[in-house]
């Protein structure tokens, strides 16, 4: 593809001189693991944050698993989350042996509809959570009036305005999130210093020191090189995120919303992906291809209908609004300082695809 979906290396293209100074730093140390760049980064990410406690994690799948952990969640235990998400907020879920009730989505956001997450609460349901989709932030505090605890699984939006009030959240450092690592890494944020401290003795095999084990825990840290690399790019995040905005707004202005439902607009929304929908999606994605511009859809098979989860007991038409949103979202080429000639050239073809009648 001549114009791929994001361009992250057009994103660290210009600070490759400072990410190879921080690689000569830590070679030079000689601290690979829990050294001086993991526990600054920890820091860092807190205070931009504005949260209690920040631990750095290997990846955001364990962050979720080792929060469920650290809330004492397991079997006989239910937890409600989004069916319209990645595949691991549920998998957390059913890795600590409780079982993800799905609850349908408000197909304005794409977020969790509030009201259908009350109507599926039970007295087995130990906690709630919301996935700040594609970068836009959920309804926590609605979700938090039913006094259970709010995990805000953040993977998609860091450096959204608002997130991680609840009492923990969850962050993914994949490569193309909106803050991202050069490899695997993640990050468990808490405004309860007791959970996090429970999280971070779990994370590192239960033990304090590695001389007594009190839990049954893991390895999961995040590594001394993605923690100097990610204090690198903590520093861009804002002039990041506000080219995220800048682009979205640009589609909006090019008349992309002429042509297919653009995502409404809101002030904490940082564009971890520019989805539309379309009834016609599969038409306009053909001739994206044929102009050689990546496109892309995401959870095309919800996760109640996925084979591993279909213990859960969901039928197809479950939640109505999931398996419309599965069948016509796409998303379209965004990343911070995407030129604007490209996205002139992706509402072209988009237009010249949606005036083309089959
Ligand atoms: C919503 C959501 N939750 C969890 C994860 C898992 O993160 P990771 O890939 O770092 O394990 C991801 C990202 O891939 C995600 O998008």
């Amino acid at each position: 593809m001549q114009i791929p979906l994001v361009d992250v290396k057009a994103q660290y293209a210009p600070l490759l001189e400072t990410l190879r100074e921080r690689f000569d730093d830590v070679l030079a140390s000689g601290e690979f693991i829990k050294g001086p760049n993991y526990r600054a980064f920890e820091q860092e990410a807190a205070s931009y944050l504005g949260v209690r406690e920040a631990v750095g994690v290997a990846n955001g799948t364990d962050a979720l698993v080792l929060v469920l952990d650290a809330l004492g969640i397991g079997p006989d235990d239910e937890v409600v989350c989004p069916a319209f998400t990645f595949y691991a907020t549920a998998e957390a879920i059913a890795r600590r042996g409780a079982t993800p009730v799905f609850a349908d989505i408000d197909p304005a956001t794409l977020n969790l509809d509030a009201d259908d997450v009350a109507a599926r609460l039970t007295d087995r349901t130990k906690a709630i959570m919301p996935v700040h989709l594609f970068g836009r932030p959920a309804p926590v505090a609605e979700l938090e009036q039913h006094g259970l605890p709010v995990i805000e699984d953040a993977a998609q939006a860091f450096g959204a305005p608002g997130i991680a009030r609840s009492v923990v959240s969850t962050f993914s450092f994949y490569p193309t999130k909106n803050l991202f690592c050069l490899g695997d890494g993640g990050l468990v944020a808490a405004n309860d210093a007791e959970l996090a401290e429970r999280v971070r003795v779990l994370a590192f095999h239960g033990s304090r020191d590695k001389a007594d084990f009190q839990l049954v825990g893991y390895n999961s840290r995040l590594d001394e090189l993605q923690a100097a690399f990610l204090r690198v790019f903590l520093e861009h995040l804002d002039e990041w995120t506000r080219g995220r905005r800048e682009a979205a707004a640009r589609y909006a202005e090019l008349g992309l919303g002429e042509l297919v439902d653009l995502p409404e607009d809101e002030p904490g929304h940082v564009y971890h992906l520019f989805v539309c929908r379309s009834p016609d999606r599969d038409r306009i994605r053909a001739a994206l291809r044929d102009a050689e511009i990546a496109s892309a859809t995401y959870y095309t098979t919800p996760l109640h209908l996925q084979p591993a989860l279909r213990f859960v007991g969901y039928e197809p038409g479950s939640l109505p609004e999931t398996e419309r949103a599965a069948t016509e979202n796409f998303s379209v080429p965004l990343w911070p300082g995407i030129d604007a000639a490209v996205q002139e050239r992706v509402v072209d073809v988009v237009r010249s695809a949606v005036g083309v009648r089959a």
